[in-house]
């Protein structure tokens, strides 16, 4: 949840910190902070707020052998400059920045005040700080290597010593680390985006992996301090691809991207001749496939929502039993693995902690779990059991948009595989591809209509509650639109199942809670306009996302905003789009943060 940069070369190290910071920033954005040492001493600046305030805090330039910094996403103590890292030791001469969360530190603490250790912060990571000047007898790598064991959780670590001066140690277990290697200066980041523009050259480190860098080079080691050699791996994303490029918000950007993104998700997927998909990362042949009885899709938030479609879409159109859980639970819940089931974890960032626990409770029953990620080399795409890349390129605004729309589109190549290796015929096939191709041209038809969507949340921003209901496929597009408007604009909105309603919720109707209903022209369209009739008759406002044409629909509705006809299965596409835009533009009328809003942060690595 928080970002971690570190850096070692010739650079004005101030400069290279506060810039991969500030790429970062998504991570996390309550407060940040950054370490330099010149070799004689540690010049730290830490401050509430956004990168921008640190920057603004930075007296100069700072210039030094090697520099760490941190912008923080908190979960042990307030937001404050205090609490902000880099954290440091009684002595100053250890500095560490850390992500994620010491469960045992209340214990540490105690211990370490008994030794005389003076606390300073209320944070859970200041604990790693002073272990390490306990143990530290001239060998930084050594010393943590000893402090690790008492640490019970999860870190993402850079630590320097100023007796090491120029020295970056880093080490992880549970939250990501990847380090840069440059000619004559090394960096280590959280994620890529902090390093892109300075190297293609990667290694991501695995749990327990440490790393020592200096700007001449690197070496890696394993928890007994053996030293071990790993691939540098290529990064494949564009620099403009984690620029705003014109638009205002990432949020925007990511949403216009969606032509191209769902594009690149089928790309070389779908073949017409055989009219089937291939999923190559999937490593599994038809009679591999053929031996599945059940699929089962772990994931969380709008993961866990694209999942839900996933799932509906493989039993009803590939005729195998498919449920999608949230991760979180799925791990805690001691969960049967049966054979012949395939499992999917379906996570953006790749790095989400429910997600990724869950995912190893899974395989340590014997489960077979395919990751369907985004982040190339994230923990969920490295330690799964094969899996998909969506290629959606980065997703910078907190609010997730095209990963979920790229998340369908592998769900929908991988449920034409399966049923086509049972019974779906060539014919059911092809018509199958021409829809999913179809849909980046609808999408773009879309696009056009932004303006009407502005409008309508002009007309309706000022609302403080909403319920979004669908049903069928666009059950889980209720759930997800309602998500995002909370997410991005702070207005209360609840998702459910149209049919539910009538259960519980239509007690909130009244004339200041409007329900938005997704009407496509399917088979369960004539049930939701009498869901949509019911509320009427409670004087609830309707806005409706229906199919153009549909007069039935747009007589019925206070507003409507229509998508274009398509195939029947692809309306979650079309669908989700308005609610996007439609929750960005609430956002934007409310004058939110779009990109960070108040709370939340991309990645979430924490329990
Ligand atoms: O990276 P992941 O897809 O695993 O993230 C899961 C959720 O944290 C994420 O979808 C979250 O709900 C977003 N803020 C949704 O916009």
């Amino acid at each position: 949840m928080c970002g971690i940069v570190g850096y070692c070369g010739p650079r004005v190290i101030s400069d290279i910190l506060i810039e991969g910071l500030r790429r970062l920033e998504y991570r996390g954005y309550d407060s940040a902070g950054i370490s330099i040492t010149d070799g004689d001493e540690f010049t730290t600046v830490k401050k509430k707020g956004k990168i921008k305030d640190l920057a603004s805090a930075v007296p100069q330039e700072i210039d030094g052998l090697a520099g760490i910094g941190h912008t923080r996403w908190a979960t042990h103590g307030e937001v404050t400059d205090t609490n902000a890292h880099p954290h440091t030791d009684n002595s100053g001469k250890v500095v560490i920045v850390h992500n994620g969360i010491i469960e045992n530190y209340e214990a540490l603490k105690s211990r370490l005040k008994q030794n005389g250790h003076r606390f300073m912060t209320q944070t859970d990571s200041e604990v790693i700080a002073h272990l390490i000047a306990e143990l530290y007898a001239g060998d930084l790598e050594k010393a943590l290597l000893e402090v690790l064991p008492l640490l019970k959780g999860t870190y993402g670590l850079a630590v320097m010593h100023q007796d090491e001066p120029g020295k970056i140690v880093g080490v992880r277990n549970g939250s990501p680390l990847v380090l840069g290697v440059g000619e004559d200066e090394m960096f280590l980041a959280s994620d890529v985006t902090a390093i892109l523009q300075y190297t293609r050259d990667a290694i991501y480190l695995n749990d327990g992996d440490l790393v020592s860098v200096t700007k001449d080079g690197y070496k890696t080691f394993d928890v007994h301090h053996n030293e071990v050699s790993k691939n540098i791996e290529q990064i494949n994303w564009e620099i403009n691809q984690i620029e705003k490029d014109g638009f205002p918000h990432f949020m925007e950007k990511e949403i216009f991207e969606q032509v191209e993104s769902i594009k690149r998700a089928f790309t070389g997927r779908l073949n017409r001749d055989s009219a089937t998909g291939h999923l190559g990362g999937l490593d599994m042949e038809p009679r591999d496939l053929l031996t599945v009885q059940r699929v089962k899709i772990i994931a969380a938030g709008t993961s866990y929502y694209a999942s839900i479609i996933g799932a509906y879409l493989i039993e009803r159109i590939a005729r195998i039993p498919a449920q999608a859980e949230l991760s979180s639970e799925v791990r805690y819940k001691n969960p049967i693995v049966e054979p012949n089931t395939l499992y999917f974890a379906v996570s953006q960032s790749g790095e989400t902690a429910d997600t990724l626990y869950a995912m190893r409770e899974l395989q340590r029953k014997g489960a077979r779990v395919l990751g369907l990620c985004n982040v190339v080399g994230s923990t969920i795409a490295r330690e799964s059991d094969g899996g998909v890349y969506l290629h959606s390129g980065p997703e910078i605004a907190v609010a997730s948009t095209k990963a979920f729309t790229s998340q369908l589109t592998i769900f929908y190549v991988f449920t034409l595989i399966l049923a086509r290796i049972r019974h779906m015929g060539v014919e059911d096939g092809l018509d199958f591809i021409n829809a999913l191709e179809k849909v980046p041209s609808q999408i773009g038809e879309l696009l056009k209509k932004t303006e009407e969507l502005k409008t309508l949340a002009k007309k309706y921003y000022t609302y403080e509650n909403f319920l979004f209901l669908g049903r069928g496929l666009n059950y889980a597009v209720a759930l997800e639109g309602a998500l995002k408007l909370k997410e991005v604009s702070y207005i209360h909105a609840e998702g459910y199942s149209a049919a539910e309603i009538k259960h519980g919720p239509i007690a909130l109707i009244n004339e200041s809670t409007p329900s938005l209903f997704i009407v496509p022209d399917d088979a369960l369209r004539e049930k939701v306009i009498s869901n949509m009739k019911e509320v009427k008759a409670r004087k609830g406002r309707l806005i409706a996302f229906a199919v153009e044409g549909d007069d039935e629909v747009a007589n019925i509705a206070d507003d409507v905003f229509f998508v274009p006809k398509s195939h029947e299965l692809m309306y979650p596409f079309l669908m989700v789009l308005p609610a996007q835009v439609f929750a960005y533009y609430c956002a934007i009328e409310l004058g939110r943060n779009v990109d960070q809003p108040r709370n939340l942060a991309k990645s979430v690595t924490v329990e």
